[in-house]
C-alpha cells in the first residue's frame, strides 16, 4: 500500500475539543485531556485526529469565531501545549489536522476591530462593507445561516457588514489580495509547527458575488425550514472564483510535502467533485457528506455509492463521513442496531473514512434541557433550527463515575447516556470491539484500502458490494432491515460480522443467511 499517501490509507477521527476530555475540572475539554487519550486513539486504530477549532475565541460559535489565527485559547491550553500534543501524537504514529476557519473571523479579531474603526482604515476592505439600500435597510436580501438578515448595521461608520453566520462572525473579503496573503501566512504558521493538514471550514462559501445581487427565492422552501432556505444561495455560495483560492491553498500545502487539504462542502456530487480541482490541484478531499442525510434504504445507498464512484474524476480520491458536530449522531439517525451496520459500511467503502468521536461506542444524541442549550444557531431560531448540542455531549469514558470520566467538574453539556469506553472495552460483542476489529481489518487488507468497489447492488433490504485488489476479493453484505434475510454469495470465510459469534464460519456458494441488522465481510 506504499504508493498511497497516508491520508489515503488512513482513517480520520474528529475530536470536538470542548467535549473530549477535561483535565482541569472546568467542565470543558482541553489539550492536556486530548493528549491523555492519544494512546486510546492509537490503540483504536485510527491514523489521524482532526481537532475542531482551538484558537483564541470569544466562543460565540464555540471556536468557529476566531480572534487570533496563530495561537491557542487558554480554555484549551497553550501553544507549547499544542506542540507537545503534536509531538506525542506523532510518536504514536498519529497525524494531527487543524480546523482552518478562513471565511470569517470573530468580530473581536484585531483585523475586524481595525476594519470597523473608520471607513478609510487600511483594513476596511478586508471585510464586506456596503452602504444601506435607498430605504436605509440592508444592502440586499442575503440571509444568515443562523437566521435573519446577513447584514449588520454599524452605527459608527454608517455601513452594513456581511456575516454568513453570526453577527459576531464577520465574513472576510477573499477578493482582497491582502486577506489572501494574511491567510496564507496562517497556513504556513501551522505547517511550520508541523501540523499534517487542515479541514477547511465552509470552503464553498468563501467568495460572494462581486455585484452583490439579490438571491432568488427558493421555490422548494417549506415553512418551518431554516430561514436562509427561503432563498437559493445563487450569489452567496459556490462562486466560480472560489476554485482559484482552493488551488492556492493547495499549492501552499504542497510546498510542505505530504499534507492534506480537506474541504467542508455541502453541495451536490457534481458540484462537489469540482473542488478536487483540475487534474487534482484543488482539495485532496472535499468532504462527502451524503451519508449524513441519506435515507437508510439499501437501494438508495447503493445508488449513492455507484453515482459517487462514477462522478469522481480519475485523479480524485474518495472519502465518506458518517457523523460530525453539526448533524445528529448516526446512532440516533438510524438506531443502535443499524449504527453497527453503518460502521461496517463506512469502513469498507472505497475512500478515506472520517469518524466522529463517540460514534465508536455508539453514543446517541443527548437530551439538552432548555436552560442548558448552548448552540447559538438554536438559540437564535428556537423551534426551527435543530440544535447541535445533542451531538456535542461529552465523551463517555467511564460509566461508573459521575460525568463519565470526562470531567471532575460540571460538564458544559450533560452526559448523553450511560455506555462508556470502559464498559465496552473487554466485551467482544460491543460497538467498540466492532470498530477495533473493522479498523484492524482495514489496515491489514489492501482490498479495503485501495481495492476497486464493484457489483454494488441492493436486494430488498440487503446491500452488497465487492472490494477487489490483486487476487483478493472481499464480499460485503449489509442487512439494513429488521428481518432476517438471505444473500447470494460465492463460498468464502466470514472475516467479520456484527454478530460476532459468526466470525470464522464458512459462507457457501449460493444462498446464505443474514440476521436482522447483520453486516458481514467475507473473503471469497
Ligand atoms: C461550519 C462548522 O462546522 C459549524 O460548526 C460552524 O457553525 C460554521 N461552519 C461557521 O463557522
Amino acid at each position: 500500500m506504499s504508493e498511497l499517501a497516508w491520508w489515503q490509507r488512513g482513517v480520520i477521527y474528529q475530536i470536538y475539543p470542548r467535549s473530549f476530555q477535561d483535565s482541569n475540572g472546568d467542565g470543558i475539554g482541553d489539550l492536556p485531556g486530548i493528549s491523555a487519550r492519544l494512546e486510546y486513539l492509537a490503540a483504536l486504530g485510527v491514523d489521524a485526529v482532526w481537532i475542531s477549532p482551538i484558537y483564541p475565541s470569544p466562543m460565540a460559535d464555540f471556536g468557529y469565531d476566531v480572534a487570533d489565527y496563530c495561537n491557542i485559547d487558554p480554555i484549551f491550553g497553550t501553544l507549547d501545549g499544542f506542540k507537545q500534543l503534536m509531538g506525542h501524537a506523532h510518536r504514536l504514529g498519529l497525524k494531527v489536522l487543524l480546523d482552518f476557519v478562513p471565511n470569517h473571523s470573530s468580530d473581536r479579531h484585531p483585523w475586524f476591530e481595525e476594519s470597523r474603526s473608520s471607513r478609510d482604515n487600511p483594513k476596511r476592505d478586508w471585510y464586506l462593507w456596503r452602504d444601506p439600500a435607498p430605504d436605509g435597510g440592508p444592502p440586499n436580501n442575503w440571509l444568515s445561516r443562523m437566521g435573519g438578515s446577513a447584514w449588520k448595521w454599524d452605527e459608527v461608520t454608517g455601513q452594513y457588514y456581511f456575516h454568513a453566520f453570526l453577527p459576531e462572525q464577520p465574513d472576510l473579503n477573499w477578493r482582497n489580495p491582502q486577506v489572501r496573503g494574511a491567510m496564507d501566512e496562517v497556513l504556513r504558521f501551522w505547517l511550520d509547527c508541523g501540523v499534517d493538514g487542515f479541514r477547511v471550514d465552509v470552503l464553498w462559501l468563501l467568495i460572494k458575488d462581486a455585484q452583490f445581487r439579490d438571491n432568488p427565492p427558493n421555490p422548494g422552501y417549506r415553512p418551518g425550514e431554516p430561514d436562509h432556505h427561503r432563498l437559493l444561495q445563487s450569489y452567496t455560495e459556490d462562486q466560480p472564483e472560489v476554485h482559484d483560492i482552493v488551488r492556492s491553498m493547495r499549492a501552499t500545502l504542497d510546498e510542505y510535502g505530504e499534507r492534506v487539504l480537506i474541504g467542508e462542502i455541502y453541495l451536490s456530487v457534481p458540484q462537489l467533485v469540482k473542488y478536487y480541482g483540475v487534474n487534482g490541484d484543488g482539495a485532496h478531499m472535499p468532504f462527502n457528506f451524503q451519508l449524513l442525510n441519506a435515507r437508510w434504504k439499501a437501494d438508495e445507498i447503493a445508488g449513492m455509492i455507484r453515482d459517487y464512484d462514477i462522478a469522481l474524476p480519475e485523479y480524485a480520491w474518495p472519502n465518506w463521513v458518517l457523523g460530525n458536530h453539526d448533524n445528529p449522531r448516526v446512532a440516533s439517525r438510524v438506531g443502535t442496531a443499524q449504527a453497527r451496520v453503518a460502521a461496517v459500511l463506512l469502513l469498507t467503502l472505497r475512500g478515506t473514512p472520517t469518524l466522529y468521536y463517540g460514534d465508536e461506542i455508539g453514543m446517541t444524541d443527548g437530551e439538552i434541557p432548555p436552560d442548558r442549550i448552548h448552540d447559538p444557531a438554536e438559540l437564535r431560531q428556537p423551534g426551527i433550527c435543530q440544535g447541535r448540542d445533542p451531538e456535542r455531549t461529552p465523551m463517555q469514558w467511564d460509566g461508573s463515575l459521575p460525568n463519565a470520566g470526562f470531567t471532575d467538574g460540571r460538564p458544559w453539556l450533560p452526559i448523553a447516556t450511560t455506555t462508556s469506553v470502559r464498559e465496552q472495552d473487554g466485551d467482544r460483542s460491543s460497538m467498540l470491539s466492532l470498530y477495533r476489529h473493522l479498523l484492524s481489518l482495514r489496515r491489514s487488507n489492501a482490498a479495503l484500502v485501495q481495492g476497486a468497489i464493484d457489483n454494488v447492488e441492493a436486494y430488498g433490504d440487503v446491500l452488497t458490494y465487492e472490494r477487489r485488489y490483486g487476487n483478493q476479493c472481499l464480499f460485503i453484505a449489509l442487512n439494513m432491515g429488521v428481518e432476517d434475510a438471505t444473500v447470494q454469495s460465492r463460498s468464502g470465510v466470514v472475516l467479520l460480522s456484527t454478530v460476532s459469534a459468526r466470525i470464522g464460519e464458512n459462507f457457501v456458494q449460493g444462498a446464505n443467511s443474514l440476521a436482522a441488522s447483520e453486516a458481514v465481510v467475507v473473503a471469497v
